[in-house]
């Protein structure tokens, strides 16, 4: 149930929402000592951040997103180095961190012997995912901090995953202590999700950080591509789900329909129309995916269609989110 949100009549700004200043930040670590939960920006998206060494504060960001307990959570870190207490890293686990972090790229590993993070963060599994984000918010707040944190993407879950601070508040209000502002993400797509923690390198999500650029480091990727036994639990089919239905790869209006374009050349009859990147530019696209799906699904529109996206580089992942909005099971 949708609890009432507290605002600030003079801006009609959740209370709870403050620019992601140094004061804020500290403050903001404060609360997660406390055991509180704090969003704030990724280069990716937003994260709802609690302390992952603390069981009740771990379990509140199940409770506030509504996750299913079998799907575990990302635990970002500030560094390579203290990633290693929580995890255990090998030659290849080393240099992709090496090339790739701080960065849209998450590792999935064995947890490490005395790994002081949450089991409830793993969802049992003897494996952990660890992040070293690049944002200077992120950044500055895990070293203020100075525990690992836990971090799903700060929408509902099955929600389209918040790129703004307006997103977050709209989607979890004061479930949230503090929700510090920083801004669009610039990546606008959650990471890439690469497990290593068994013999084969095995991409379980795509981001921004692309099976090429990974293979070029590191050698042969196995793709998971949602099938039978699929290893990142929160890869279910049906996620990043509008209210409006999707259409995807369309050229042709219906009656009443918005349309996500895409590059200069938009079918007419469409209403309203929002261009991921009128250049048809795959980065721009990215970034502008998640808030341009919110503003179409609050247009009231009957449907959403959208304009096909290249497979290929970033295309991977944009098409990768958008036929989890489109699907309904
Ligand atoms: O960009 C991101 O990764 C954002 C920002 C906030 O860092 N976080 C994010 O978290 O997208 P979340 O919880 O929405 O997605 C985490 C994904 C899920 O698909 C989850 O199943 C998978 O990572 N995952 C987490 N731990 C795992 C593990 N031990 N083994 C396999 N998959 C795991
Ligand atoms: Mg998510």
């Amino acid at each position: 149930m949708a609890k009432p949100r507290k605002t600030s009549r003079a801006k009609d700004k959740p209370a709870n929402v403050v620019p992601a200043v140094d004061a804020a930040i500290l403050e903001a670590a404060d609360r997660l000592r406390d055991g509180a939960l704090v969003a704030f920006p990724t280069e990716t998206v937003y994260g709802l951040g609690g302390d992952a060494t603390d069981d009740r504060a771990v379990a509140a960001i199940f409770e506030a997103k509504g996750r299913p307990s079998f799907n575990p959570l990302i635990v970002h870190l500030p560094s390579l180095k203290k990633a290693e207490a929580g995890a255990a890293f090998d030659d290849r686990a080393r240099s992709a961190a090496a090339r790739f972090w701080p960065g849209p790229l998450t590792l999935v590993l064995p947890r490490a012997p005395d790994c002081p993070v949450s089991l409830l963060a793993s969802a049992g599994l003897d494996t952990i995912a660890v992040r070293v984000p690049g944002h200077p918010v992120a950044h500055a707040l895990l070293n203020a901090v100075d525990r690992p944190i836990a971090a799903p993407s700060a929408n509902r879950s099955g929600a389209v995953s918040p790129t703004r601070a307006a997103h977050v508040a709209e989607d979890l209000g004061d479930a949230v202590a503090l929700i510090l502002d920083g801004g669009a993400c610039p990546v606008g797509i959650e990471s890439t999700v690469l497990d290593l923690s068994g013999s084969s390198p095995t991409l379980l999500r795509p981001g921004a950080v692309t099976a090429e650029v990974i293979e070029a480091e590191i050698g042969a990727l196995k793709i998971d591509d949602g099938g039978e036994g699929v290893r990142a639990p929160g890869q279910l089919k049906s996620h990043y789900a509008p209210k409006t239905p999707l259409r995807l790869g369309c050229e042709d209006p219906r009656p009443g329909e918005a349309l996500l374009a895409l590059g200069p050349d938009v079918p007419p009859d469409f209403a309203p129309v929002l261009n991921l990147s009128e250049a048809g530019d795959l980065t721009e696209a990215a970034a502008n995916l998640f808030a341009h799906l919110h503003a179409l699904d609050a247009a009231g529109a009957a449907g959403i269609a959208t304009m096909p996206v290249p497979e290929e580089g970033l295309g991977r992942a944009i098409n990768d989110r958008l036929r989890r909005a489109a699907a309904h099971d």
